[in-house]
């Protein structure tokens, strides 16, 4: 009887996502269908405050005021994006200190792409272009992803998203029609940073056992090699405009297609700085513990406040 009761709720579930109707936090769901939003909404969120150490240090150094008000501008925009998903993941039923405390032990991954050095400054620029410039191929489909909390976060972001891409292509613009020195710090960071980027769409369709649920839950609308397809063909083409290269002697135009061809990648890499041993994956959580605990007496002062805030209003109340 039960078993048939929660049949009838699933099918019911699905009908809905199915119509593209949008499921909201008291809405009854699929256990598997709040888990996979909690792991993946989660870790978005520490994507976005992670991606904001590589970028922060650059802060000080950034070439010109308005090169550091740009920059300021949009490293904090990655602290809100932050924010918002965090609170969205909330809605789930899972608290912001039990989420803080996965990422600072490990438990919780975040965008590998955030374990790699920021060198140059042209490395900003080049985290401006390729990395926002792929989390906005993979966060505009997200506008559209059946959960209502994390599909109306996802709208603000990307139209923030899209300022970060576009300053990113500036600054390489710059450098590159700039000196001899200039150019080669650009092409330098755009070889270093382009396959990584492109592991940010995730392991190969083959090797993404989740994929087919979350396309049927329509968490995700593409599956990671699709979108990764796309950028592809949009950065071979942008890459022109910068009179630089993409490090790749296999990318190549397949008229019959319609796509890019390009090289393989290197998966055991991807692999490696996933699980913790990418070339700043310490310094990064070493930053976020260390961010955290500086931050404990304001947070208990809050607490503090709160509860004296409310025990004046219930004596003003009695
Ligand atoms: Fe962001
Ligand atoms: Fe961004």
């Amino acid at each position: 009887m039960e078993k048939q009761a929660t049949i009838n709720l699933e099918q019911q579930f699905q009908d809905r996502v199915d119509q593209d109707i949008r499921i909201e936090p008291k809405d009854w769901m699929p256990d598997k269908y709040r888990q996979t939003l909690i792991r993946q909404i989660s870790q978005h969120a520490h994507s976005e405050i992670v991606g904001m150490l590589p970028e922060g240090n650059w802060i000080t150094r950034a070439p010109s005021l308005r090169r550091k008000a740009t920059l300021i501008a949009k490293v904090q925009d990655e602290a809100g994006h932050g924010l918002y998903l965090y609170s969205a993941a909330e809605t789930l039923g899972i608290s912001r200190a039990e989420m803080i405390d996965q990422l600072h032990t490990g438990k919780a991954k975040y965008s590998s792409i955030f374990n790699y050095p920021t060198l140059t400054w042209a490395d900003i620029g080049t985290i401006g272009w390729l990395v926002d410039g792929a989390a906005i191929m993979n966060q505009v489909p997200l506008c559209r992803t059946s959960y209502g909390p994390y599909a109306r976060a996802m709208v603000r972001i990307c139209k923030e998203e899209s300022f970060h891409q576009r300053q990113g292509f500036e600054i390489l613009l710059t450098l590159s029609r700039g000196s001899e020195a200039q150019k080669a710090m650009c092409q330098d960071a755009i070889n270093r940073w382009w396959w990584p980027s492109i592991m940010m769409f995730g392991p190969a369709d083959d090797a993404s056992p989740h994929t087919a649920q979350s396309m049927k839950w329509k968490i995700k609308r593409f599956t990671n090699d699709e979108l990764r397809q796309k950028f592809v063909d949009i950065c071979a083409d942008q890459v022109k405009i910068l009179g630089m290269e993409l490090p790749d002697p296999e990318l190549k135009w397949n008229a019959e297609r319609g796509h890019y061809d390009f090289g393989k990648i290197n998966w055991e890499e991807f692999w490696q700085v996933i699980s913790g041993n990418g070339p700043c994956n310490k310094e990064r959580i070493a930053a976020r513990v260390k961010a955290h605990e500086e931050g404990a007496w304001v947070r208990e002062a809050a607490t503090a406040f709160a509860t004296k805030r409310a025990q004046k209003q219930s004596a003003a109340v009695a």
